[in-house]
């Protein structure tokens, strides 16, 4: 059900209903960087930016968030938790069989086995709460349009099976788990290399300027979507950090799958029932399409507008991914929001704006992809990016 279902949610127009919602949120996490210019305080913004995205996928998941965006931690110790599991994941990931088994030890032999199963345990037992709350609440004026779980339970297509607790709390793992990560580690991501390539974040600052005069106000979906700079931006952002890094593993089970290499006159025939699979981490950095893969160059999607062919991030045909859009709004957004008002800081504070500074961060240690672990993993303890608020 999940795929027929949930598409009418994340469609490019409902997306956009979710500008206000969206808008209030980004605003509280400029509250929040503002606060931190005077407390002098070191940001982790992998934390900061799983808060924003955490805070965005339950809103419209559920009706409501848990507001990680104002908690004073940024709810940093459950999101640390819920990352344990990527640790075991991959290994999962493989052995298909192993998951189900897992699931069905007792507590106290799960904790022992897989500690970071007992945390995902708890956040389902939250999940199914939520649901079960929507469920008994059923209110009238609320509307469906904007929680995916009222939406679902009034769904007169959906069987009572589909609508079981059970059933939609898994649901509710796949929206929260692929919807939250993701995007608030590419924004990481893109927030380092623009603060690491002071000529880049000119030019973007230049046109977000031009577009948005008054910086004390946000900027509107339809503003941000439409700046070319910062598309690029987010694509080269999307290049170099794919989000979900596991290979994508397809099989078409009744039709043979025929590839024509016109260069070399060839046929290629995959015979039906054979898997395949691709990882775009490869083939987003091979230099035959993408030259000196290792730069951060926004400017080679201006210059070639039709490299997004070979953008693969979010993965293509039937599976792909289903809160693209809403990643893109969110990327735009908060990048366009934060970038807007704060610059890069130059050493010193007096007479200057609001700016961002680079706290021990190693871009080899910290930013790019050292592991394979369902999602682009940094080196061991690696707290990501780490940012100070100044002027
Ligand atoms: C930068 C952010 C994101 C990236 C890079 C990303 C990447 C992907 C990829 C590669 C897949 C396909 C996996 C496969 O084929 O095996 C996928 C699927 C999916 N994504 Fe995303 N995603 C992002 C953000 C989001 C957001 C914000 C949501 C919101 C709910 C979301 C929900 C989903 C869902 C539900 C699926 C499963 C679709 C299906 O199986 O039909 N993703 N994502």
């Amino acid at each position: 059900m999940r795929r027929a279902s949930l598409n009418s949610y994340f469609s490019k127009a409902s997306i956009k209903r979710l500008e206000p919602m969206i808008k209030d949120i980004t605003s509280k996490l400029l509250k929040r960087l503002d606060s931190a210019s005077t407390s002098r305080e070191v940001l982790t913004m992998r934390m900061v930016y799983k808060a924003v995205t955490s805070d965005v996928i339950n809103s419209y998941a559920f009706g409501k968030s848990k507001h990680e965006i104002d908690m004073p931690d940024f709810n940093a110790p459950y999101q640390l938790g819920m990352e344990k599991l990527n640790d075991v994941i991959y290994v999962l990931m493989q052995l298909g069989w192993l998951f189900p088994l897992l699931d069905m030890l007792p507590d106290s032999l799960a904790s022992w086995t897989v500690p970071s199963l007992v945390v995902h345990r708890k956040a389902k037992k939250e999940w199914a709460v939520q649901i079960d709350n929507i469920r008994e609440t059923q209110d009238e004026k609320i509307d469906t349009e904007d929680n995916v779980f009222q939406g679902l339970l009034n769904s007169s297509i959906l069987s009572d099976a589909d609508k079981s607790t059970e059933r939609l709390t898994v649901e509710a793992f796949v929206l929260v788990g692929a919807g939250l990560e993701t995007t608030a580690t590419t924004l990481m991501v893109l927030t380092y290399h623009l603060l690491a390539n002071p000529p880049i974040l000119r030019k973007l600052k230049a046109e977000l300027e031009a577009e948005i005069p008054d910086a004390s106000v946000l900027p509107t979906f339809k503003q941000v979507e439409s700046l070319p700079y910062l598309t690029a931006v987010v694509q080269e952002g999307l290049r170099m950090h794919s989000g979900a890094s596991t290979r994508q593993q397809r099989i078409a089970p009744d039709e043979d799958l025929v590839y024509t290499d016109r260069a070399r006159a060839k046929k290629w025939i995959i015979p039906a029932g054979t898997p395949v699979s691709m990882t775009p981490t490869l083939l987003q950095y091979l230099p035959e399409y993408f030259p000196d893969p290792n730069t951060f160059r926004p400017e080679r999607w201006i210059e070639n507008p039709r490299l997004d062919r070979y953008l693969l991030t979010f993965s293509k045909g039937s599976r792909i991914c289903l809160g693209m859009n809403l990643a893109y709004q969110e990327m735009y957004f908060v990048l366009a929001a934060v970038f807007r008002k704060y610059d890069l800081y130059d050493g010193a504070v007096e007479g200057k704006g609001p700016a961002l500074q680079l706290y021990e961060t190693v871009r080899e240690r910290d930013i790019d992809m050292v592991a394979e672990l369902a999602v682009p993993s940094p080196e061991v303890g690696s707290e990501g990016l780490r940012i100070q608020v100044m002027g």
